[in-house]
């Protein structure tokens, strides 16, 4: 595009700050940071229920208003005026007309649907600073309107376009939008003195929100999922579903939302995680139930093995082929001294990993698991390796005391990363999965992590990593209180809380935890780092954490925190503080236990053996009757 036109377009906007260079381009694409923003915006722009109470900046109200009044419209009628409502009687009463109308359409929903209807959040008319109502005027360019004789509603689809410009540029600004259509039109008109030609066309929640959810709420709330893109392609007429001379079109209309945006990705496994299947789980418990055994005499054992009849969806789950998954990273942070080692140690470890000689790849081999090592950011560049997968985002973070850890945007990648990962290794054969780290540094952005997501006291959190000593521990402290001070992470938003003080290594593991659990897998927790990481993957997906197992409880005393926060028990306590994933490749002994026991031991039919005779041989042994069972 040439300058002057570019300068054209940008005087009749009301400046959104600095533009990249655009000389450098002689075609009509926007340089990459505007391209990106363009789709950045509309991928994370959502519809949002809960806002902070924090005043709207007037400059920033014009500017999107000023995007919305940029929208394109039949004949260039530009039917549309925004009402600002500000006035909390106004919304009070506007409030008053949306709860009957909702509790009204709670009757078109039949139970259970209708009792999910009405816990569902659908608007924020007295929790957001400002609303806004978008009318429409049939007559605002006279009775001949250009394009519009056929269709008469163009101008309210134009109305529309107006809605959805001033919802992304909101957006961009860091400001939520919520449209709230439950709502009786005459009722609102009188409200705000709208004439009787105009149309209200959308009345909408504006301010900060608490948080900007990955994922549609109603999509979240398990109410409706988004379609597939290649669902909504016809070709030629509307009952061409596909085209055998386009195939490259349906296959990339599958492809490429889930796989060119990072945040599509991670939506796409969240989306995926599914409830534990309770059929299963009713078939694993009568078993149990039946065992040659008093029942619950194997303990944690026997729930753990119904947990993973739930998670797999197979009353009798068996997994033959194990990965433990050691993700490698650089922390900025380690240069402030809050490790007993040097960073040089991370690359070191990584290639003791690659050539099995780490303490991992001893006990993996001991639980028949193969290890997958990956660099996710080490802070030297590690020479080809065909046992080290090279997924390098940075060369180490940045040190979160100055500033954030990670761009949302790598955060995002390291994610993403993390599921594509687990994602090649189910795609070769993968039953079983266990989480591992390696990162000098990484204990204080799990710290830091655990302190802004749980609100629970730095020094409560933090513990003493590969070893420091007091004074080590108290700069450890410092440092992280600096980067909570200096980041002001949104305990709201786990994506916020990963990137300003999380690692490339942690995201990693979120995106293991979440492709895994897509797949119905079970995932092993290793201990702190990778409780980190469980605890944004359950933040941003709760059902996620029913495919966790949780394998020890660590000697760093936030594990305990964390744990408690997501409510899983861990299986072990040997006082282990190493990471790389080792305790929870022990851990996998115990699950080859578990399902060990439900599908090999003999039931009482089996065995020829009574319960009643269990009874009497129990109460003989020990002088107290057991009863196993309802029947015996
Ligand atoms: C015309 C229109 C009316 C809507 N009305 C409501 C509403 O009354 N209450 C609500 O919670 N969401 C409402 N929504 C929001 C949708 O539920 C929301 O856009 C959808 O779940 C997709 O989520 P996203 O916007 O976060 O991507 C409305 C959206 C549109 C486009």
């Amino acid at each position: 595009m040439k300058k002057a036109e570019e300068d054209l377009i940008m005087d009749s906007h009301i400046s959104t700050g600095e533009s990249p260079d655009v000389d450098a381009r002689d075609d009509f694409v926007f340089p990459d940071p505007w391209r990106t923003g363009v789709y950045e915006a509309i991928y994370r722009r959502r519809d949002v229920r809960r806002f902070r109470s924090d005043p709207v900046p007037m400059d920033m109200l014009a500017r999107i208003l000023d995007a919305a009044h940029h929208a394109p419209s039949v004949g260039f009628m530009q039917p549309w005026n925004f009402i600002v409502v500000a006035d909390r009687l106004t919304r009070e009463k506007v409030q008053d007309l949306f709860e009957r109308e909702r509790v009204a359409a709670a009757q078109f929903f039949d139970e259970p649907r209708r009792s999910d209807y009405l816990a569902l959040k659908l608007a924020g008319i007295l929790d957001a600073p400002l609303n806004l109502c978008v009318t429409c005027d049939p007559t605002a360019a006279g009775p001949a309107v250009l394009g519009r004789n056929s269709v008469p509603e163009t101008d309210l689809y134009s109305t529309c376009c107006a809605v959805q410009n001033l919802w992304l540029a909101a957006r961009a600004e860091g400001l939520g939008v919520g449209w709230v259509s439950i709502l009786k039109l005459p009722h609102l008109r009188a409200i705000l003195g709208i004439p009787p030609h105009v149309v209200p066309v959308a009345y909408l929640c504006l301010g900060y929100p608490e948080r900007f959810l990955p994922q549609p709420e109603l999509e979240a709330a398990g109410w409706r999922r988004r379609r597939s893109l290649d669902g909504t392609i016809r070709y030629e007429t509307w009952d061409r579903a596909t085209h055998p001379a386009w195939p490259a079109l349906d296959r990339l209309a599958r492809r490429i939302t889930p796989e060119d945006s990072p945040m599509k990705r991670i939506i796409d496994a969240t989306r995926r995680i599914a409830p534990l299947d309770a059929l299963a789980m009713a078939a694993a418990r009568v078993r149990q139930g039946s065992l040659t055994k008093p029942q619950g005499s194997l303990g944690r054992l026997e729930d753990l093995s119904i947990t993973l009849a739930g998670i797999t969806g197979n009353d009798r789950p068996r997994f033959p082929r194990k990965a433990v998954f050691v993700l490698a990273a650089d922390h900025g942070v380690a240069g402030a001294g809050v490790s007993a080692y040097p960073q040089a140690v991370t690359a070191q470890m990584l290639l003791n990993f690659a050539s099995g000689g780490a303490a991992i790849n001893v006990l993996a081999r001991r639980a028949g698991a193969r290890v997958v090592v990956a660099d996710l950011g080490v802070a030297t560049a590690i020479p080809a390796h065909d046992r080290i997968t090279d997924r390098k985002i940075g060369f180490g973070t940045r040190n979160m005391a100055d500033g954030p850890a990670m761009s949302l945007e790598e955060a995002l990648i390291a994610i993403a990363t993390g599921i594509e990962i687990v994602e090649a290794e189910v795609d070769r054969g993968l039953d079983l999965v266990a989480t591992g780290d390696m990162g000098i540094g990484n204990t204080t952005a799990s710290s830091a992590i655990v302190a802004a997501i749980t609100g629970a006291a730095i020094a409560d959190v933090t513990g003493r990593g590969t070893g420091v000593d007091e004074d080590g521990w108290a700069r450890k402290v410092a440092t992280i209180e600096r980067a909570l001070t200096v980041n002001q992470p949104d305990p709201g938003d786990p994506l916020d809380v990963l990137a300003k003080v999380g690692g490339y290594e942690i995201g990693g593991l979120v995106g293991v935890i979440l492709g895994a659990a897509a797949r119905r897998l079970p995932v092993i927790i290793d201990g702190f780092i990778s409780g980190a990481a469980a605890l944004i993957a359950t933040e941003l997906c709760p059902d996620a954490r029913d495919y966790l197992i949780a394998a020890h409880m660590s000697v760093e005393i936030g594990h305990r925190i964390l744990l408690e926060r997501m409510e899983v028990a861990p299986l072990l306590n040997l006082g282990l503080r190493l990471g790389e994933g080792t305790g929870a490749v022990m851990a996998m002994h115990l699950v080859d236990d578990a399902v060990a026991v439900l599908s090999e031991m003999a039931t009482f039919a089996d065995a020829g053996v009574t319960e009643q005779n269990i009874v009497l041989a129990s109460r003989e042994k020990d002088g107290v009757s057991h009863t196993l069972s309802e029947g015996a």
